[in-house]
This record gives C-alpha cells, sequence and structure tokens, in this order.
C-alpha cells in the first residue's frame, strides 16, 4: 500500500509512519520540519517525506501519483483558560490545524485515493463530551468526527472507506504539556498499534483505550446539568 500520513515527525504519527514501513508499505512522511523529516526517512527506505505546513493552504504539494490510504493525523491543543475573554485568534489557529486544514486536505488529495482506498481521521475522545477549558480543542475535534463520519456515507459510493479514531490520552509531545492527571495514558507506539488493528479489520471508528472511551461514552448520555456540575469540579 501507499500511505500518506499528515503530522509524521512526532507522537503518533511518527510511530504510524514507522510501524506501516516495517510492514513493507510505502509510506509519504508530512511534516514541517526538515530535519525531523530527515531523520525520519534516514530510518527506513520505505518512507520519502513532503515538507510543508499545513495552515499555509496554499503550499499543500501535489501527488505525482495514487496513494491507498490517507492519514489526517497533524493537530495541535490549545486550552481556553480565560472563558469569558475570548481567545479568537488561538480557537481560530486551533481549528484551522486540527479541522480546517483537512477540508484543504480533502480537496487536493482525496481524489488520489484509489478506489478500495482509506481515509483515516484522527480525532479524539474528547469529540465525545465537553470537557472544561476544551473550547477549541473540543470543538475541532467533535467537528472533525462529524466530518468523518458523514464522509463514511457519502463516499462509500466512491468506494472509499472513512475510518475515524478517538485516541484517550496518548503520551506524546501535544501531551506533556498537560499539567493535570491523564488517565489511562497509553505510549504513542501502543496507540498507533491500535489504529493499524483497527485499520486491518476495516473499522469505521477506532476507539482506545476501550474502557477510557466506552466512560466517556456513558458520561455523554448525562443530562448536561448533571455533567456541568460533575465537570466543574474537573476545574
Ligand atoms: N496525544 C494525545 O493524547 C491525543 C489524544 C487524542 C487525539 N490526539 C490527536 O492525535 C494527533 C497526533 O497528536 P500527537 O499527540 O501525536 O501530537 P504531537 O506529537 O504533538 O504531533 C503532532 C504532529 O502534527 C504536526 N503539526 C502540527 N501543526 C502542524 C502544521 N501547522 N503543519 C504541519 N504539521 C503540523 C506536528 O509537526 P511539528 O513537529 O512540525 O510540530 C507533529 O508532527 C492530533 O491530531 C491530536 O489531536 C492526540
Amino acid at each position: 500500500m501507499k500511505i500518506m500520513i499528515t503530522g509524521a515527525t512526532s507522537g503518533i504519527g511518527y510511530q504510524l509512519a514507522i510501524a506501516y514501513a516495517n510492514l513493507g508499505h510505502q509510506v509519504i512522511a508530512c511534516g514541517r520540519n526538515p530535519s525531523k523529516l530527515k531523520q525520519l526517512i534516514s530510518l527506513n527506505q520505505n518512507i520519502t517525506s513532503l515538507c510543508f505546513d499545513l495552515t499555509q493552504y496554499q503550499d499543500y504539494p501535489d501527488l505525482d501519483s495514487q496513494i491507498d490510504m490517507l492519514i489526517f493525523n497533524a493537530g495541535d491543543c490549545e486550552y481556553i483558560d480565560d472563558s469569558l475573554n475570548f481567545d479568537a485568534k488561538m480557537f481560530e489557529r486551533v481549528i484551522n490545524i486540527n479541522l480546517i486544514s483537512v477540508a484543504h486536505g480533502l480537496e487536493k488529495w482525496l481524489k488520489k485515493v484509489n478506489k478500495k482506498g482509506r481515509l483515516v481521521l484522527i480525532s479524539s475522545s474528547a469529540a465525545l463530551l465537553p470537557l472544561p477549558r476544551a473550547e477549541a480543542y473540543g470543538t475541532s475535534k467533535a467537528g472533525l468526527t462529524y466530518l468523518g463520519k458523514t464522509l463514511s456515507i457519502s463516499l462509500k459510493e466512491h468506494d472509499i472507506e472513512v475510518t475515524t479514531v478517538h485516541p484517550g490520552f496518548v503520551d506524546t509531545p501535544l501531551t506533556q504539556k498537560n499539567n493535570f492527571p491523564m488517565p489511562m495514558l497509553v505510549n504513542s507506539k501502543q496507540a498507533a498499534d491500535k489504529i493499524i488493528q483497527g485499520i486491518a479489520k476495516g473499522k469505521a471508528e477506532i476507539n482506545f483505550p476501550f474502557f477510557f472511551v466506552f466512560l466517556m461514552k456513558c458520561l455523554s448520555f448525562l443530562p448536561l446539568t448533571l455533567w456541568q456540575r460533575l465537570a466543574a469540579r474537573m476545574v
């Protein structure tokens, strides 16, 4: 298979790139850091790289060949600490990288995905439940989950499958800046293994750790007034 992965210079994307290359697949690793990409391609000759910033939509490169799988993994997280003094610029930054860049990527590359190919969106378990301080991140991921699920319906007739992924906490540079407890934390290799296993089974939705996401889904059924009280204790 030929697989394109955004955000392959770090964390989950990096582990996905290495794991798929080790399985013998051709990987196009995307990132904006040339030295990290150089280090990555030196690890396995199945990996090639494309260097660009996903928020510079006009800079997206053309692909010179078809691909079998397109994994939108790149993302960032910033928290809103003072929602009364709402920081629209920050909100825009997070939405741009986590959601709008995916729309531009779809416009640019979706037609390059082969029939029987797959689109993978790395969303987050934060999409499932309104979490304190996650106004920007959670909104972007809830949008991404909706997008993935809608596309899974509309792309069926084009013979393209869609997988939406909801990870819990994964130990990566993105979460290493968090100063709160992260229950059921897994490492990025465990996360990549779960994603690869789920994709191999053809799953439309991948959730891990299972119990963590199950709990999030159960909590999402609570009346909002009750969840407001529970969530307020987390702040
Ligand atoms: N870690 C978790 O607990 C967790 C949980 C749920 C979902 N997720 C999601 O999983 C995905 C991967 O996250 P991660 O934890 O592996 O984070 P990470 O280690 O910080 O990796 C993020 C990747 O995205 C790239 N990226 C960010 N902004 C970019 C931009 N403007 N242009 C191009 N590339 C950009 C980064 O490249 P640079 O190296 O150039 O910055 C990096 O390769 C994200 O979508 C995240 O929301 C993570």
